[in-house]
Order: C-alpha cells, then sequence, then structure tokens
C-alpha cells in the first residue's frame, strides 16, 4: 500500500465545500469548521451520525471525539431525546411563548443537579447566557468591572470576548496581563469594563482587588479549562476565588457551558466542591439541541426575580428545548452514567499516553475522562502562556491528520481535546488505542523532520 492509499477520500467533500462556498460564507456555518482551522484538506462533510459514530459524504466512518464540540453526551441521535422531543412536536407543537409545564419541569431537573443553582432561566447559546450572568452581577452589585482569565473562552460577545486566547506578542506582561479584543469589530470602550488576569495566580488576584474591589461586580471563569488545555484548577485557587468574591461582595460566575453536565452529575461545581453565585450552562444540557441556561443562588438572581434586570428571548425554553433537557437529564440521571463515562475516557487517555511514550513520543493527559487533552510534550501545561509554547512545539497537526485517516475523530482548533459521550464503547476505545499505536510512530518522526506547530493554538 502506498502512502496515498492510507489517506482518507475526500472528493466529495472538497466538492461541497466548493459548491457551498458560492453563498455561503467560506463554505462553512461557523470558524471552527473552515479549512483554516485545521481541516485538510477540507471540512469533514458529514452524511450521518450514530452513537459515537460519523458517516462522512465520501463514506469514511470515524469514532467522534469532537461530540459537537461538547453537548453530544449521549452519543449521536439518543432514542429517548429524540422520542421526546417528536412526541412533543407532534402532540404539542414546537413554540409558543407562552408558559408550559415543560419548563419548570425541566429548570428543577437541572437545579437538582447543580448544587448552587436554585433557580434558573433557559436560553439558546452559551454566549447569549453570559451576557446574561454578566448583567445580572453587575445589576446585582451596581458595579461595572468583571475580572476575567487569560486563556478562558466565554463566547464570542463583544461584552467578554477578550484576551481569550492572544498571541504571546500581545499578551502584555505575564503578571499583568493586556486587556486585547479576540477579534476586530469590539468597540474599544468595552475593555475598560473588564479587567485579565493570570490563571492561579494570588498575588494578582489579591492586589486587583485591592486596587480595584469597590468596583468589581463579578470573576468569571471556566472551572476546569476546557478550552485552555484541560487544566485543572490549581490546589486552593477556586476557594480563594470564593473567598475573595464573597468577602468583596462581587458574584463568582462560573462557565459551565462546557463542564456543567460533563465532567460529572453536577458540574465542576460538584466536582470540585466549591459553589458559585452565578452558573451558565449550555452543550451537555440537551444532547445535541441548542439549549443554555443562566442559574444561581435565589439571591444572584433576585434582580430578574423582581423584574428589575430584563431577561427575555423568544426561543427561550420552548417545548423542544424543554423536552431535550428533561430526557436528558433522566438519561444522565441513570445510576453509574458518570462513573462509566469518566472512567472509559481515563483509559483511553492512559491508552494514548502509553502509545506515544512507547513510540518515544513523551506525552501526558490533563483534565477529567470525559474531558481530556493530550499534551505531546515533556511536561503538561502549566498556564495559559505555557500551554501556548507547547502548541507551538507539538506535532498535534501530524497525530490529527493520522488519527483522521484511520477512523478517529479530533477536532484541530482544540489540540488534542477528547470529548466523548455515554455512547463510546470499552470496544471504541480498544481501536482507538491500536490506531494510536499505528500511528505515534509517525508522530515521533514528524518530530524528527521538526513538522510541528499549531493548527489553531490551544483554545
Ligand atoms: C466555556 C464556554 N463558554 C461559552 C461558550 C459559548 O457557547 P456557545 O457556542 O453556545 O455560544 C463556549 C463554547 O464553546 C464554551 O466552551
Amino acid at each position: 500500500m502506498t502512502d496515498m492509499d492510507t489517506r482518507r477520500k475526500t472528493t466529495e467533500s472538497e466538492r461541497l465545500l466548493e459548491k457551498a462556498k458560492a453563498h455561503l460564507v467560506d463554505g462553512v456555518g461557523s470558524g471552527t469548521r473552515s479549512t483554516r482551522s485545521g481541516w485538510l484538506p477540507s471540512p469533514v462533510f458529514v452524511a450521518e451520525g450514530h452513537g459515537s459514530r460519523l458517516t462522512d459524504v465520501d463514506g469514511n466512518e470515524y469514532i467522534d471525539y469532537q461530540m459537537g464540540q461538547g453537548p453530544l453526551i449521549l452519543g449521536h441521535r439518543p432514542q429517548p431525546v429524540i422520542d421526546a422531543v417528536t412526541e412533543t412536536i407532534n402532540q404539542r407543537g414546537s413554540l409558543f411563548a407562552l408558559a408550559t409545564d415543560l419548563e419548570g419541569e425541566a429548570a428543577t431537573a437541572v437545579a437538582a443537579r447543580m448544587p448552587s443553582v436554585e433557580v434558573l432561566r433557559f436560553g439558546q447559546s452559551g454566549t447569549e447566557c453570559v451576557m446574561y450572568a454578566l448583567r445580572f452581577a453587575r445589576a446585582g452589585t451596581g458595579r461595572n468591572l468583571i475580572v476575567r482569565f487569560e486563556g478562558h473562552y466565554h463566547g464570542w460577545s463583544d461584552a467578554i470576548h477578550w484576551s481569550a486566547h492572544p498571541s504571546l506578542a500581545e499578551a502584555g506582561p505575564a503578571d499583568a496581563p493586556a486587556v486585547t479584543p479576540a477579534t476586530t469589530g469590539i468597540p474599544p470602550e468595552v475593555g475598560e469594563s473588564l479587567l485579565v488576569l493570570p490563571w492561579g495566580d494570588v498575588e494578582a488576584l489579591e492586589k486587583a482587588f485591592d486596587r480595584h474591589g469597590d468596583d468589581i461586580a463579578g470573576v468569571i471563569l471556566e472551572p476546569i479549562l476546557g478550552n485552555c488545555g484541560g487544566m485543572m484548577p490549581p490546589e486552593g485557587w477556586l476557594e480563594k476565588l470564593r473567598e475573595v468574591t464573597r468577602d468583596n461582595g462581587s458574584r463568582l460566575i462560573f462557565d459551565e457551558v462546557l463542564t456543567g453536565l460533563r465532567v460529572g452529575p453536577g458540574g465542576a461545581q460538584r466536582l470540585l466542591g466549591v459553589e458559585p453565585d452565578l452558573t451558565v450552562m449550555a452543550k451537555a444540557l440537551a444532547a445535541g439541541f441548542p439549549v443554555a441556561a443562566i442559574g444561581g443562588t435565589a439571591e444572584a438572581m433576585e434582580v430578574v426575580t423582581e423584574g428589575k434586570t430584563m431577561h427575555g428571548g423568544t426561543y427561550n425554553s420552548n417545548a423542544v428545548a424543554c423536552a431535550a433537557v428533561i430526557a436528558t437529564m433522566a438519561e444522565t440521571g441513570r445510576a453509574g452514567f458518570y462513573e462509566e463515562l469518566v472512567a472509559n475516557g481515563e483509559r483511553l487517555a492512559e491508552g494514548l499516553v502509553s502509545a506515544a511514550r512507547d513510540a518515544g513520543v513523551n506525552a501526558h493527559w490533563t483534565g477529567v475522562g470525559s474531558m481530556f487533552q493530550l499534551w505531546l510534550s515533556d511536561e503538561p501545561p502549566r498556564s495559559y502562556r505555557h500551554a501556548q509554547e507547547l502548541v507551538a512545539a507539538s506535532p498535534f497537526p501530524t497525530l490529527q491528520r493520522e488519527m483522521l485517516d484511520r477512523g478517529v475523530l479530533l477536532q484541530p482548533p482544540q489540540e488534542g481535546l477528547f470529548l466523548s459521550s455515554g455512547a463510546h464503547t470499552g470496544a471504541d476505545t480498544d481501536e482507538v488505542l491500536a490506531v494510536a499505536r499505528e500511528v505515534m510512530p509517525i508522530v515521533a518522526d514528524a518530530i524528527e523532520r521538526g513538522e510541528v506547530g499549531p493548527v489553531g493554538g490551544v483554545r
């Protein structure tokens, strides 16, 4: 077999990409699906998904570790959720913009899971619910400044899409990062409402609160860094954030868009034992249907409960969304669901590290079994900036391409982030590890030849 024979077929995907470009910007619906994000020679054009697997329009089959960028906690086309949604549509309708019993039922099911969430409202996207969290924090405290951390992603809004993944050239001093817009088109004055701090730096945190405490409305963070290398928080750091924000009367906001209902039954807050005032949830909340939520303590949400602060949306808690949430909570609420999900993922992570090391490539993994990142480097990352340095020397593009050619789908812009589901089996893990044992020597050769460097950076 020649080298070319091992490449997957992409002819039809490439044809569809060119055709779509006529009227769909760049031929894809989101920048993360673009060739610029590392999907080469063309984005995967999906024919259908089932369980842990995807088939593309060229007939290639993949075990999927992108899982819709996180939502597909039950795999593709989970029957109980599909049944609940179709039954709701057929028997009731899809949207009323009026109250239904389903809204309260869905809210009750979610609040029962998340320790700090007493009350909540549903929305459609993580971005939107993060914006509401910032609004509720400002309204509830009467203050303006929001503290955010370098490397964390909180959606694409003007309000917070700053210093998410800055280049090292624009990031400024490590102990006092620059407030840098993450895209063009954001009004510069919005940056004046933000303070960017390095993750895990107690001294920088205390200094910021000493100087600006009277004006700090809230601190927002990803409690486990799904968008920054799968890093776990440093020992005691979340507790420190809790203490400082409580003492200062500021809101602590957990962005659990990715971690909530994925890293465990009650998100990162239950796993790590720290309760924020406000929590944003999305993704695994509805197993693939577009649903997000903003919730919190009764006190932090009081501004909405009492009608002082606006919250609305035509599509909020529509019947389809609520049916999907209720069914997802029931399915993921089964005894042992998360234990199995996490254990399967950990076996995969350990096996990938062994396969790499056996081929002479040093490796580590970070995160939790259901959301972990594989690092082909001498050490795991300590910070956002360290992660960027590791990515710059990483052979991940070779790993991603060779795995994809052998039927294992990893998302290139996320540099080795594995998102799995309850539909991934032990047999899937065995198959992926067999593929990894074939691919790691190729990765070792790529390192030898100096073929390293970022696709999309760490994000
Ligand atoms: C932690 C986090 N917050 C917010 C968002 C934005 O959510 P959405 O894409 O639903 O707007 C994402 C999306 O990946 C995310 O991972």
